[in-house]
């Protein structure tokens, strides 16, 4: 993939977006004075935006006390869900579309309005509560993109207990591991589901994941059963565990309609999400409730500029932190209507995402670059067609650096050359937006160029010493102020938390990538300074998935690094040292991409496993990943003079050993 840090600006000036009606930041100017006073008076402007919302007893957002200790509005008290639904109905907006739900097959649609989802979320609370669920306990999800899946997350908000979705491309293994460090009591699971043309029984998966957890020594009490409508199962009734299992559908129905709102402290927990870090084991990152909802609300706002009417629509799942900001709570917190597919982009065809916008109007479309290189060339948009974006204004792009190939296809043939483009940079743990060009007429977009910090976002460049850099130049990214949707803490380990992201710079939060600042001012992303992946959007530990290789018998050492992908944006290559004796062979390779699976998910396993008859490390015993990456990149044509100095390893032979192994 081409660097994004030197992309070239388009050959023509890009013309504005032309919007329908006012914008909500009509200039450049306009978005100058409200960033101006984000940080000259955060807690003013923020507390301005805060009072839209419903809270009880009134506080200030203290941004003084750093990032480490943000605390929005500590002594107000809210609830997410009550804001997110109740907020809208009392309005008048009972019967506003809250999803557009479109299945996995064509043809079978949803429409769930914003009466229906929180009578779900009202009944499902209930259900929650008579399962022992309390304020502050954690409830597992493991679910696809049904509408369910939102309505258990409010269900949560709205009792005060924490949500942990796993995304449910992750394995058995993967799902016991984040139920045994968040101790959740209570799993929400889908029994089976369809995701293009294969079957996922999700059910199973969780069976198997209980029955992993029960074993280290932790016991789910209650597995609450949904169906989606179409999607085959190979369990039945028998598969239900007596005492155990829960029918959704039926326990939804028998449950009261009405649900008391737990009023929570600004600073409550919200949810958890596991993420990869750059340690073998996944952080559950922590939001907290005021900051998380003013924020997610706010970016969604002004980064889509959603107008009431408008139809929302984003590609991503729940699993990751794009699904709960901005499916979950940034759209309906907004009382915006969006669209909610279950299955992938191009199923059965690669025009159905087209089909999908076409068919409810969608007017901002919210997608990773990997999706749009999927889909360049393989189906062009009926609009491309038409020569003109009847509906689409806004197009946003998502989790990896989009090279201005793809950018300018998105712009030019998906956009018809009439939408703003908004590459929003941002992380699990700045749960929203943190830099993104915003759809201000007449803003110049440059391909590939995260640009601007949003709201209350003070970003900085730090070179290796921590001297901040001053004017053009490259560094580290890193947040000098703290924002309202900062992470509280990582799931029972508030000193992993310091040490991953202050303890290198303290009084800076470590965002882990780099990026130029261009004469404009303007930032431009180079990717992640540290072992983290981004493999078709998702991000992946190289530490996690070397643990996985090892657990196999065969494998002495593994070493995960990542290679550009046309589409994937990187993939996988592992280089991995046999136990003496051990013969490699095709089906060993394929056993130990399998223990990946197992381990982790599908999404994780390596494209390329190299034999390596020996890792290249230095004396302290680092293993150098600087030449393994030349020699992945460069494949059978490396030659030895492409991999730099390696006078500094241990043994130097070890290099010509694994440029002896390609193919083997
Ligand atoms: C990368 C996803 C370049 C980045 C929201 C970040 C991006 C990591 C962009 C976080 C972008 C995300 N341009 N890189 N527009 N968006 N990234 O936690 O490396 O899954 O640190 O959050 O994705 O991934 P995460």
């Amino acid at each position: 993939m081409a660097p994004t840090a030197c992309a070239p600006l388009p050959a023509q000036p890009v013309p504005p977006p032309v919007p329908p009606h006012e914008p909500h930041l009509p200039s450049l100017a306009a978005y100058h004075a409200l960033y101006a006073r984000s940080i000259a008076d955060p807690s003013a402007f923020w507390r301005d935006i805060a009072d839209e919302f419903t809270w009880h007893s009134k506080s200030n957002f203290d941004p003084a006390a750093g990032p480490v200790h943000v605390s929005f509005l500590p002594d107000r008290r809210t609830n997410v869900a009550y804001n997110a639904l109740d907020r809208w109905i009392s309005a008048g907006h009972g019967a506003r579309v809250a999803f557009y739900a479109e299945g996995n097959e064509p043809g079978r649609r949803r429409v769930v309005t914003y009466a229906d989802l929180a009578d779900s979320v009202a009944r499902m609370g209930n259900v929650l509560r008579a399962r022992g669920v309390r304020k502050g306990d954690v409830v597992v999800l493991y679910m696809p993109m049904v509408p369910e899946l939102p309505a258990a997350m409010l269900a949560c908000a709205r009792i005060g207990a924490v949500h942990s979705v796993v995304f449910g491309g992750f394995s058995s293994e993967a799902l016991a591991g984040r139920i045994v460090d968040s101790k959740a009591n209570v799993v929400v699971v889908t029994e089976a589901i369809g995701r293009g043309k294969k079957q996922i029984q999700l059910k199973a998966i969780a069976d198997r994941a209980l029955e992993i957890a029960e074993a280290a020594g932790h016991r789910v009490e209650h597995q609450i059963v949904t169906k989606v409508p179409g999607a085959e199962s190979v369990s039945d009734e028998a598969c239900m565990v007596a005492g155990r299992d829960v029918d959704w559908d039926e326990a939804v129905r028998e449950a009261d309609a009405e649900c008391e709102v737990e009023w929570v402290e600004s600073e409550h927990p919200l949810f958890v999400l596991y993420t990869s870090g750059s340690t073998g084991k996944p952080k559950g990152v922590v939001h907290s409730t005021g900051g998380y909802m003013v924020y997610a609300a706010t970016t969604f706002k002004y980064t889509f500029d959603y107008h009431e009417g408008d139809v929302f629509f984003s590609t991503s799942d729940c699993g990751w932190i794009t699904g709960h900001s901005y499916v979950t709570y940034g759209p309906l917190l907004n009382g915006a209507t969006q669209v909610l597919y279950e299955g992938v982009p191009n199923y059965p065809t690669p025009a159905r995402l087209w089909e999908i916008c076409e068919h409810y109007g969608v007017n901002q479309l919210y997608t990773a670059p990997t999706v749009i290189r999927a889909l360049k060339g393989a189906a062009p948009p009926p609009q491309a067609r038409d020569g003109k974006a009847e509906a689409l204004r806004v197009l946003g792009t998502v989790g990896e650096p989009i090279n201005p190939e793809a950018w300018m296809w998105y712009y030019e043939v998906v956009g018809a050359r009439r939408c703003a483009i908004v590459d929003t940079w941002w992380q699990t743990e700045t749960g929203g937006h943190a830099m993104t060009p915003l759809p201000i007429p007449g803003l110049q977009m440059k391909p590939g160029c995260a640009m601007m910090p949003f709201f209350g976002i003070q970003a900085a460049l730090l070179n290796g010493d921590g001297a901040e850099v001053e004017g053009e130049g490259e560094g580290l990214l890193v947040i000098k102020s703290g924002w309202p949707a900062a992470l509280r803490t990582v799931y029972g380990d508030h000193g992993r938390m310091e040490e991953a992201y202050f303890g290198r710079f303290p009084g800076y939060y470590m965002t882990g990538d780099g990026a130029r600042r261009d004469a404009d001012g303007h930032y431009w992303l180079t990717g992640r300074v540290d072992d983290i992946l981004n493999v078709s959007g998702h991000r992946i530990g190289t530490a996690e998935v070397e643990s996985a290789l090892v657990l196999h018998h065969a494998v002495a050492e593994a070493a995960v690094v990542s290679v550009g992908h046309a589409v994937k944006g990187e993939s996988l290559y592992a280089f991995v040292s046999l136990m003496g004796g051990v013969e490699a062979s095709g089906d060993l390779r394929a056993e130990i991409r399998a223990c990946v699976r197992n381990e982790i998910g599908a999404f994780a396993a390596p494209d390329a496993v190299h034999w390596a008859p020996a890792l290249p490390k230095t004396r302290s015993g680092k293993i150098m990943r600087r030449i393994l990456r030349k020699i992945a990149a460069g494949g059978a044509r490396t030659r030895r003079e492409d991999l730099g100095d390696t006078s500094t390893l241990t043994d130097p032979s070890v290099v010509d050993a694994l440029l002896d192994t390609f193919g083997k």
